[in-house]
């Protein structure tokens, strides 16, 4: 028997083929990924390296085996030597890697969540046995702002915040018509937005919520480059004053944001849990039990940029320039500050039985998350 994961250098996707070797055995893992067999083992073994607390049994590395595959490739790029050693004993496919971004352009997206699923589909057909763990996202809910948003969800209605979202929905579609037409099982693994207070050190996967980072502080560099401005004012203050900047969004806003080694965790055990009931997919909300407030997530930035207070205002009128600037940055975004949504887990708490509920995402938490972003802050 064999697992083969797709993804493996990414955020999500290291933690995940962490906990496959943390299960006691010696059943061989199959990374397939972009690169030489030799950067991907480096890098993969960098990464758990990096997340090696608690430790993983002895010799859990020498269960991996790499293949160079790309999933935007017909035949997923493998050789056929390489395609033989994936399908040989495959019992479980876990599908992680996709294109993460919220830029406008459809194609690439497409291309890679959409097509690359469908070649990945390839692969399974030749392997009837095996299982497949999709991993999609909690934001196929897209513009729905409000209510509870039940695992069994799938639609369209209210449209999309992003590209993104909506390449990830209609892969959804894509293996509900899959696993009919096939009669085989999946389990969509929707999980929200990740994080992590664990130190990231350079060339490791960045958390998502860095491009709210980066976006600050690319705004502060431009700004600085213009105007000497908001750089030298977020480091150093305005004669030790606050600035005060408001954030067009929801008052009630909030955000679903849960610990990514703990979203590692529910999944590898939801896995375990047997494939029950007459639905061929089943889907999990890998989702915190509670909502954080928009406020609470700007809130903790302070922790980085000492002098600012980042404030959630329903309705910005006159906006100043660093108002304007940061909200023609937010256009990536549409739409997320004004969600007070909430997600169920019931099929998730059912597969995944006595496991605890992961700790509060609060200020103190995400001041710790903000503080190991990447981008250094603009001089
Ligand atoms: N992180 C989150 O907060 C979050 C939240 C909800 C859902 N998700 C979902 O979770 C999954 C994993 O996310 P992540 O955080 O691990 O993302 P990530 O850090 O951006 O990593 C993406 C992974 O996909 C691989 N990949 C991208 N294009 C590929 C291609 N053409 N061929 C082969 N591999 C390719 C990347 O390989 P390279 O290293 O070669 O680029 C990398 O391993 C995704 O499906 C994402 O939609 C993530």
């Amino acid at each position: 028997m064999s697992i083969l994961l797709t993804g493996a250098t990414g955020f999500l996707g290291c933690r995940l083929l962490r906990e496959l070797l943390a299960e006691d055995g010696e059943e061989p893992v199959t990374v397939l990924g972009r690169g030489t067999p030799e950067t991907l083992r480096a890098r993969v073994e960098a990464a758990l390296a990096w997340l090696s607390d608690p430790p993983l049994p002895d010799g859990a590395v020498s269960r991996l085996r790499f293949v160079t595959g790309d999933i935007t490739r017909p035949g997923l790029g493998l050789t056929a030597a390489d395609r033989a050693l994936s399908l040989d004993g495959l019992r479980q496919v876990w599908h992680s890697a996709a294109l993460l971004n919220f830029m406008d352009d459809p194609i690439p997206l497409h291309r890679s969540n959409v097509l690359g699923t469908h070649t990945l589909l390839g692969l399974l057909d030749a392997a009837p046995q095996a299982e497949l763990l999709h991993i999609s996202t909690a934001y196929v809910a897209g513009r729905r702002s409000t209510g509870h948003v039940l695992e069994d969800d799938l639609c369209e209605d209210s449209g999309f915040m992003s590209r993104y979202e909506e390449s990830k929905y209609t892969t959804e579609r894509l293996l509900h018509a899959w696993a009919a037409r096939n009669r085989r099982n999946v389990t969509i693994l929707r999980p929200s937005l990740l994080v992590t207070d664990r130190p990231v050190p350079p060339g490791l996967p960045p958390q998502p919520t860095d491009f709210l980072i980066r976006m600050i502080d690319e705004m502060a560099g431009s700004w600085t480059a213009r105007s000497h401005g908001i750089g030298h004012l977020l480091k150093g203050g305005l004669r030790g004053d606050r600035i005060e900047v408001r954030f067009e969004a929801h008052p009630e806003g909030t955000l679903n944001l849960l610990q990514a080694d703990y979203a590692a965790h529910a999944m590898a055990r939801a896995a375990a849990a047997p494939h029950t009931g007459p639905a061929r997919v089943r889907t999990l909300h890998v989702t915190h039990p509670h909502e954080t407030r928009f406020q609470t997530a700007l809130g903790a930035l302070s922790t980085r940029y000492p002098e600012l207070s980042l404030r959630v205002c329903a309705d910005v009128t006159n906006p100043t320039s660093v108002e304007r600037a940061l909200a023609d940055q937010t256009w990536r975004m549409p739409g997320l500050s004004t969600l007070r949504r909430t997600y169920d887990r019931t099929n998730l708490r059912q597969a995944t039985g006595s496991l605890p509920d992961p700790r509060p995402i609060d200020h103190d938490y995400l001041a710790r998350a903000y503080s190991q972003a990447d981008t250094p802050v603009p001089a």
